[in-house]
């Protein structure tokens, strides 16, 4: 087979891992707002479906096994693409067939008592001699390995401009194509165990996985959805009985949380530390997959979280320089430690997104809530929790009035300038209307909700909180007018009483900060 080491994982931005080269250089190389291009978040999540059910993650010895896992895989059905990978000394393969033919292959062995599921391992075969297969057929089997964090601090030192940085930081830490492609099929292996008692299930992913602003490592959120069925059955008079009928108290939300936390824990390949979160405001099962490293956080009432994704997805097509933004803000905000992965009463990442794309709203580079909801179509109309939730869909043949004048090294330092002097005392931040509005209640921060309109997403954050994210933001700006250097923001605090200690901690989170 032909293998190829795909060791560089942005190779189009002339990025190397033997060393940062560029010709880009003051200029602004993120794309144009072609929403022309744009694909529907449906669309998007369909495709990484379809493709995910005809994927399997195989676990082999070692690299060495690939060509004959290749070849082996091939005399079952085409193989379109293949990916190798570890998670710490374990070897795995995610093989991606041509056609869902395989999938019925591999499912129906009737000799197999496992629970049926997209992750399976290569036995050694009886020893035999191996025809190479032809280089026709082969697939370019990728290695997948990124930089490491000190690899990508050592770019951003040696990057030429700020905006340089911002990229670098955003094209090495942003989700990579097999992370979403795992994380997929992660969803596909709790449908297929469900799928004998539901046959219409769907987990539907939501969040950093798919509102284009995840990191490689982030988690994957999936709400499940047991009647779902897009067909209109109204004429149909023979119904079937059913226990559940969609529409389940708390109580009983949580007696199927329980048993789906069972289910998974017993019967579920791959599937370690089970956790049942059952008292929070929308309970949820945790759990860590060993196949692929991914941590995942399952609920089963969440749909509008979900719509909130797509809302994402679609500001990030709007405007390119949310994402760079975006990625280096969260960055700095962990490197100062105003976000914990732990939640509490400091500012959450979600949160943190909203304050970018409020502040893009503000530079007029982002349209409101409203004028989405204004834009939305027949075919847009969804409702969730009883939340209305139809915003326009389809960003093709939009026109909007935006302007996107200013780079994105500007946008960040006017990001730190904005909020080290917003008025968190007295008012609240609105994306429905882009406006700047008065409190609705004492919260020391008020964001409303998007799509909830009667909530505060930041009703968590406190007073200390955030005066500390006004305190960092003042001295982030401080820093970036001295320096206009965006690793500086990570490496030192302008504070230059700042303790060896506390440098020290700084110096260990930097490495951190390319770990989940
Ligand atoms: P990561 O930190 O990369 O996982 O980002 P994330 O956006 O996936 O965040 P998280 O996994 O914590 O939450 C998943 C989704 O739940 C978010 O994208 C939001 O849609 C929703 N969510 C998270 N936190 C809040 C919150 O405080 N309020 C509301 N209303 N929704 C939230
Ligand atoms: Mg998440």
């Amino acid at each position: 087979a032909n293998i190829t080491f795909d060791n560089v994982i942005y190779s189009s931005n002339n990025f190397s891992k033997n060393g940062y080269s560029t010709n880009i250089s003051g200029k602004e190389t993120i794309p144009d707002n072609k929403t022309a291009q744009f694909i529907k978040f449906d669309d998007m999540i369909e495709e990484g479906r379809k493709v995910a059910q005809r994927s399997y993650v195989v676990q082999v010895n070692s690299e060495n096994s690939c060509i004959e896992l290749h070849d082996y895989c091939q005399s079952i059905c085409t193989v379109e693409n293949m990916f190798y990978y570890r998670v710490k000394d374990d070897h795995f393969v995610l093989v991606e067939f041509s056609n869902s033919e395989a999938a019925h292959k591999l499912s129906f062995d009737p000799n197999n008592l496992a629970v049926v599921s997209p992750f399976i391992w290569f036995r050694t075969g009886k020893k035999k001699k191996l025809v190479p297969s032809s280089v026709n057929v082969s697939p370019l089997i990728n290695i997948s390995q990124g930089p490491t964090e000190l690899e990508i601090i050592e770019w951003m030192t040696v990057a030429q401009s700020l905006l340089d940085e911002m990229e670098i930081l955003y094209q090495s830490t942003k989700l990579s194509q097999l992370g979403f492609k795992l994380r997929m099929i992660c969803a596909r292996q709790v449908e297929m165990m469900l799928s004998g008692l539901f046959p219409n299930i769907r987990a539907f992913p939501f969040g950093s996985t798919v509102n284009s602003f995840g990191k490689e490592g982030c988690d994957l959120d999936l709400v499940l959805r047991y009647n779902f069925s897009q067909e209109n059955s109204d004429d149909l008079r023979l119904v079937h009985h059913s226990k559940i009928n969609g529409i389940s108290s708390r109580g009983q939300t949580q007696r199927q949380m329980e048993l789906l936390g069972d289910l998974l824990q017993i019967y579920v390949p791959g599937v370690i530390g089970v956790k049942r979160i059952l008292g929070a405001r929308v309970p949820i099962i945790k759990y860590s997959h060993e196949f692929t490293g991914v941590d995942v956080d399952i609920s089963l009432t969440n749909m509008s979280a979900m719509y909130m994704s797509e809302l994402l997805y679609i500001f990030a097509h709007l405007d390119p320089a949310a994402q760079r933004l975006v990625f280096s803000i969260k960055a700095w905000a962990k490197v100062v430690g105003l976000t914990n992965p732990s939640p509490g009463r400091w500012i959450t990442n979600f949160s943190l997104t909203l304050l970018v794309l409020f502040y893009l709203q503000n530079e007029r580079r982002l349209p409101s809530i409203d004028d989405l909801f204004k834009l939305a179509g027949p075919n847009d109309t969804r409702y969730a929790e009883e939340i209305n939730c139809s915003f326009i869909r389809d960003l093709r043949n939009v026109r909007l009035e935006l302007d996107h004048s200013k780079t994105t090294a500007e946008l960040l330092l006017g990001f730190f300038n904005f909020y080290q002097n917003f008025d968190f005392n007295n008012k609240a931040i609105s994306l429905c209307s882009a406006k700047i509005i008065n409190k609705l209640d004492y919260s020391p921060m008020y964001i409303v909700n998007p799509l909830d309109r009667n909530l505060n997403v930041t009703k968590n954050v406190s007073l200390e909180e955030v005066e500390r994210i006004r305190v960092e933001a003042r001295n982030a700006a401080w820093a970036l007018e001295t320096s206009s250097r965006l690793v500086d923001l990570f490496r030192s605090s302008p504070e230059s009483l700042m303790s060896k200690r506390k440098y020290i901690s700084r110096m260990v989170m930097v490495k951190d900060l390319f770990q989940t």
